[in-house]
């Protein structure tokens, strides 16, 4: 793996402020920073980038391909519990992906139970805090840098 896309879905920008008993004190600057500096040390170009906006999303998925990203780290949010069109965009460009959410989304309102990625996603890491996003590169570095 040389290019990473990492994408950060609605609300995330709030990161810090907002519900921190369930999302924690770190800003997603933090996060980012981190993944950054770990992408680094490893040889890895990154990219991170969070929207609002739904296309916006799916613009990126759609545009990884020709930009040479061989894997992505997707927090879709709310779209993981509505979004058909997202995961239709990572369907049909084929880049493996993980899924990662801060919280538990198993231990939440039911409506937060079912994901439209999770049975596409390389794999799934729920409830780990800003540390599921390292642990996302960590197993992305292991599986695509072995072969
Ligand atoms: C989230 C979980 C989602 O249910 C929620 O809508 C989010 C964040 C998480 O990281 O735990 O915005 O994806």
């Amino acid at each position: 793996m040389t290019r990473l896309l990492v994408l950060h879905g609605p609300n995330l920008n709030m990161l810090g402020v907002r519900e921190p008993a369930l999302y924690g004190s770190s800003g997603l600057d933090a996060i980012n920073a981190r993944l950054g500096q770990r992408a680094a040390a490893a040889g890895i170009e990154i990219e991170c980038f969070q929207t609002n906006a739904e296309h916006a999303l799916i613009d990126r998925i759609q545009q990884a391909p020709a930009a040479g990203v061989d894997a992505m780290i997707i927090n879709p949010a709310a779209f993981t519990h509505t979004s058909v069109a997202l995961r239709d965009a990572l369907l049909a460009v084929g880049t493996p992906f993980i899924e990662v959410h801060l919280s538990n989304i198993h231990a939440r309102e039911p409506f937060r139970q079912h994901s439209y990625l999770s049975d596409i996603a390389s794999g799934v890491i729920a409830g780990l805090g800003p540390m599921g996003y390292e642990l996302a590169l960590s197993a992305l570095l292991e599986t695509t840098q072995r072969n």
